[in-house]
């Protein structure tokens, strides 16, 4: 859209929050809170996008480095909602057109609301536009104040009188202004209320008063609009949007048991036909194939899962990759850079950290493989470790394919076991065993016959 520019704040402390962190930047769904309302700007591509920083203004600019193409303005110090805007004057005093006001704390807006906006404002010619809902809840939000079916004013719940707040209709804290006269008339708002603020909402009485048109437009679906002021809020837009996205892959082919305990984050991917059962937590940029079964209590981060993928109980999977038709788990735990090969089965109580664990391979109980590059049909025993850290760095613990692992071994790296070797139980293995032989290091067994009779007798 060429004459549209959006301006976004994120300046307030958010003290409802009581936080350290800024509350543009709590995570929720698995993204900070801004990034939904950047990537709702960006869809509905205007020609500037302007974000107001302010209250730990630095940390909030560092975030939002990851977004090509904004300008970032200060407001310091932080003098309310029509203060803000004003600060962007520099930026955009010299344009015509139409400016969206966005708020860095209401996520849920979808660009399609904002298009429908800019239309609105555009055909009416208005000099002001606010969205608007009637809610069941409407405590904490500006009242919209009507004369008739005409909007007279907007007042903040601490200003408002009973009458007042007894009104459901709200203002979204959304707009879209004529550029034209806009910095001119901000600068004439006062800050006599009950918080001491300059209120952009007081725009609404002042362009009145001078014959300019506001209109209203109401979205039938207040949940769009839902700010976050406080956890309880942060809980709630979280839950949306979980429902929203298990919604979404529900309508794409994926059975999710249970959608009410999915947490599944906005970007995961999941193929057709995989099953989701119970408390299961899909976050970052996983991505699941198709026709898997991911059981109950599982954590899949930054993740890549093939096809045909079992998933048993209470796995923790991070920055792993596991490749069709494997099985991992129950009691898992897969680390960055574990990968697991076709067909292979990682079982009970095995944790993997930068290991390859090769086609067919096998490594079912009570194991840790870390720096081990491990081949295809490779048997790996019950209590098998890999030694990979000498207290001063990592090593590599190489096994090629078809060999077989005792149970109980352990494996000093860096070490390679040979093709088709063999390693007897309860050896540790710190020469490299050549391809097709046997490396055994246990001492022979003694019985010492008689021994418990004689303890007993001992002991009277
Ligand atoms: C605001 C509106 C209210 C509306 C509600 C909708 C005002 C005075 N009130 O109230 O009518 O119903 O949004 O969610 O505008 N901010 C700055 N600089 C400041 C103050 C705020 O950048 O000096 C930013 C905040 O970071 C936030 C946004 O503006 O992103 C809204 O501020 P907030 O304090 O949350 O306003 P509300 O009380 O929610
Ligand atoms: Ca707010």
């Amino acid at each position: 859209m060429p004459d549209l520019h959006i301006v976004i704040l994120a300046a307030g402390q958010g003290k409802r929050m009581k936080s350290a962190l800024p509350k543009v930047l709590h995570r929720v769904g698995g993204a900070p809170i801004i990034d939904y309302v950047l990537e709702t700007a960006r869809e509905v591509a205007p020609r500037t996008t302007t974000v107001v920083v302010g209250h730990q203004g630095d940390e909030v600019r560092a975030a939002l480095a990851r977004h090509p193409g904004l300008t970032v303005v200060v407001q310091e110090p932080q003098l309310g909602t029509a203060h803000a805007l004003l600060t962007t004057e520099a930026v955009l005093g010299a344009e015509h057109g139409t400016l969206v006001l966005l708020s860095g704390d209401v996520p849920l807006l979808s660009a399609v609301t904002l298009r429908k906006l800019v239309d609105r404002h555009e055909k009416s010619r208005a000099a002001l536009t606010v969205i608007a809902a009637v809610v069941d809840q409407p405590h904490g939000y500006g009242r919209i104040v009507r004369d008739g079916e005409q909007l007279a004013r907007i007042v903040e719940e601490k200003d408002a009188s009973p009458d007042e707040r007894a009104i459901r209709e709200i203002n979204s804290g959304i707009y879209a202004f004529a550029l034209g006269g806009l910095f001119e008339a901000l600068r004439g708002i006062a800050a006599e209320n009950a918080q001491h603020e300059h209120y952009l909402p007081d725009l609404v009485a002042i362009y009145r008063r001078r014959g300019r048109g506001v209109e209203t437009m109401t979205v039938a679906k207040s949940g769009e609009i839902q700010g976050v002021n406080s956890r309880s809020d942060l809980a709630a837009i979280g839950r949306a949007l979980r429902e929203a996205k298990s919604a979404d892959l529900m309508a794409a082919g994926v059975t999710i048991e249970d959608p009410a305990t999915a947490y599944i984050d906005r970007d995961v991917q999941v193929g057709v036909d995989t099953v989701i059962r119970p408390g299961v937590s899909l976050e970052g940029s996983t991505t699941i194939g198709a026709r898997c079964v991911i059981h109950t209590g599982v954590r899949i981060v930054d993740s890549r899962i093939g096809d045909g993928v079992t998933v048993h109980s209470h796995c923790v999977i991070s920055g792993a990759t596991v490749h069709n038709d494997a099985s991992i788990g129950p009691f898992a735990h897969l680390r960055p850079d574990a990968s697991v090969g076709e067909r292979a089965r990682v079982g009970n109580f095995v944790e993997m950290k930068k290991a390859a664990l090769g086609d067919g391979s096998k490594a079912m109980h009570l194991t840790y493989l870390g720096d081990a590059v491990i081949g295809a049909n490779v048997n790996i025993g019950a209590g098998t470790i890999t030694c990979n850290y000498d207290g001063q760095a990592k090593h590599t613990t190489t096994i090629e394919d078809g060999a077989f692992i005792g149970s109980d071994t352990q494996l000093i790296a860096p070490v390679t076991v040979g093709e088709g070797a063999y390693v007897g139980t309860g050896t540790t293995v710190r020469e490299a065993v050549p391809a097709g032989a046997l490396a055994v290091s246990a001492g022979r067994q003694r019985n010492i016959e008689g021994w418990v009779q004689r303890k007993l007798t001992h002991k009277k």
